[in-house]
């Protein structure tokens, strides 16, 4: 098979990375790539946003599958486009249509769906410009931190937690008066939820699905969870604190109910559900859907996956994923996310990077870097992730770190303390 695979981050690079070892798979471009996805494929310019071009491209190559790695050309209609061509409609995507899509693109939506289907979520009410007076209101009925959330897609900025309630008040005003653009218009206030976040991925046909390991990311950019948000420093699969009890929980009260919630509101969807969970002493809780497979999360999740992940794919396509089982390795899988000096503020790109060939026992997925004439050079903020497969946490770990070392370029950083809280966990 001939497989277009959309993206360029790390999780692009984890996906190009498993599905190339796939024997279904022939050829294997990305688009457009980095550095890391040139070793499983061929890279090409192609602007997803630009359905005509990308169709053009399917057609020429003679493409079989797409699979999509991040939500925005999913929220923007990428596969509802090539179904609605003649000329491309028999080729499956992995990644829901539009519809589907709104599961990440709103978060109302994503609410209103949980409560329908009675899948355990905040509380929540959804204002807009017209009932902010109301918003203020029910801002004064919730106990502190407050929980603000821009509606639509935000570039993973969009979620304010308060403390104080006049900030809140103040800052629901400035969203809804377009902090985040369109994308503020409508704002979800919810209940604030506090336990331990995991993540869990769900592949399915829109009818059967399987459950794919689950993992941790570490979201801060400072040591101990401190300071600003980023796109995610490290992860770690699998979670100790989501035994087989909570997994059970998980399955029952949330996946099942998802994709029969999607069944039951006519909703077509083929590929990844990322579900966003709060371990709440016990019980989980449904912080958010997301639409595609997470990133830094991918880069330990596809490690453990023995099963191929192109005959899953194949399988979603064809409506028949009832008929497979997913093969999970026993290991741990731990990434180590490498970054750019100054992010998730300012930084800087160009950077040569060097000290790949020490590299061994880890698998390199690079997020942020570009080929040039000189060299691979740092091309984003989040750099390249070092992940590495260990019979334990510590293992994995320390097989990381002593990559790491090797990889050197300006301005380099990382957090030191991947996996840390979770120690307690292990303990019986
Ligand atoms: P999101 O962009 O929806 O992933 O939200 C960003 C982060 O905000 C999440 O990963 C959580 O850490 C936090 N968060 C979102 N909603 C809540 C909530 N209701 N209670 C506590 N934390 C939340
Ligand atoms: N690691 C969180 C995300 O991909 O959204």
């Amino acid at each position: 098979m001939n497989i277009l695979l959309i993206g360029s981050g790390g999780r692009e690079n984890a996906l190009a990375w498993k599905i190339s070892q796939s024997a279904k798979c022939t050829k294997l471009f990305i688009a457009p790539g980095n550095a890391g996805t040139a070793n499983y494929g061929t890279n090409v310019q192609l602007d997803p946003n630009n359905h005509d071009v990308v169709k053009d491209f399917l057609i020429k190559e003679k493409i079989d599958m797409v699979v999509v790695g991040p939500e925005e050309p999913l929220v923007k209609g990428l596969h509802d486009a090539i179904l609605a061509d003649e000329k491309t409609k028999h080729i499956p995507v992995i990644g829901p249509q539009k519809q589907g899509a709104a599961l990440e693109g709103s978060k109302e939506f994503a609410k209103a769906f949980m409560m329908r289907h009675n899948i355990p979520t905040a509380q929540y009410k959804a204002f807009t410009p017209a009932t902010l007076a109301d918003g203020e209101k029910f801002l004064e009925t919730l106990k502190a931190p407050y929980v603000l959330k821009a509606d639509g897609l935000a570039a993973g900025k969009g979620v304010l937690i308060i403390n104080d309630l006049d900030e809140a008040k103040s800052e629901l005003r400035q969203m809804l008066s377009g902090k985040f653009g369109a994308a503020s218009s409508t704002v979800v206030i919810e209940e604030y939820l506090s336990g331990i976040e995991l993540s869990v991925f769900v592949l399915t046909d829109g009818k059967s699905y399987v459950i794919l390991p689950e993992a941790k990311d570490y979201k801060r950019i400072g040591e101990g969870d401190t300071g600003l948000n980023t796109g995610g420093m490290g992860a770690v699969s699998p979670v100790p604190f989501a035994g087989a009890e909570f997994m059970k929980k998980v399955e029952e009260r949330i996946v099942k109910p998802t994709v029969n919630g999607l069944q039951k509101d006519n909703i077509p969807y083929k590929g990844f559900i990322f579900i966003g969970l709060m371990n709440c002493d016990g019980e989980p809780m449904v912080i958010e859907y997301n639409v595609r497979m997470g990133d830094p999360e991918t880069e330990v999740v596809m490690p453990r996956i023995e099963s191929d992940i192109v005959d899953l794919f194949c399988a979603v396509a064809d409506n028949r994923l009832n008929e497979k089982s997913i093969a999970v390795s026993n290991n741990t899988c731990c990434t180590v996310m490498m970054v750019a000096g100054g992010y998730p503020g300012s930084y800087n790109k160009g950077d040569l990077m060097t000290g790949f060939d020490k590299v061994k026992d880890s698998i390199l997925f690079h997020a942020g870097t570009k080929l040039t004439s000189d060299g691979i050079v740092t091309n984003g903020g989040r750099v390249i992730a070092v992940s590495s497969l260990g019979a334990n946490k510590d293992e994995a770990l320390a097989k990381s770190y002593a990559n790491v070392a090797h990889i050197e370029y300006n301005g380099r950083y990382f957090r030191r303390d991947i996996g840390k809280d979770l120690d307690k966990y292990y303990q019986k």
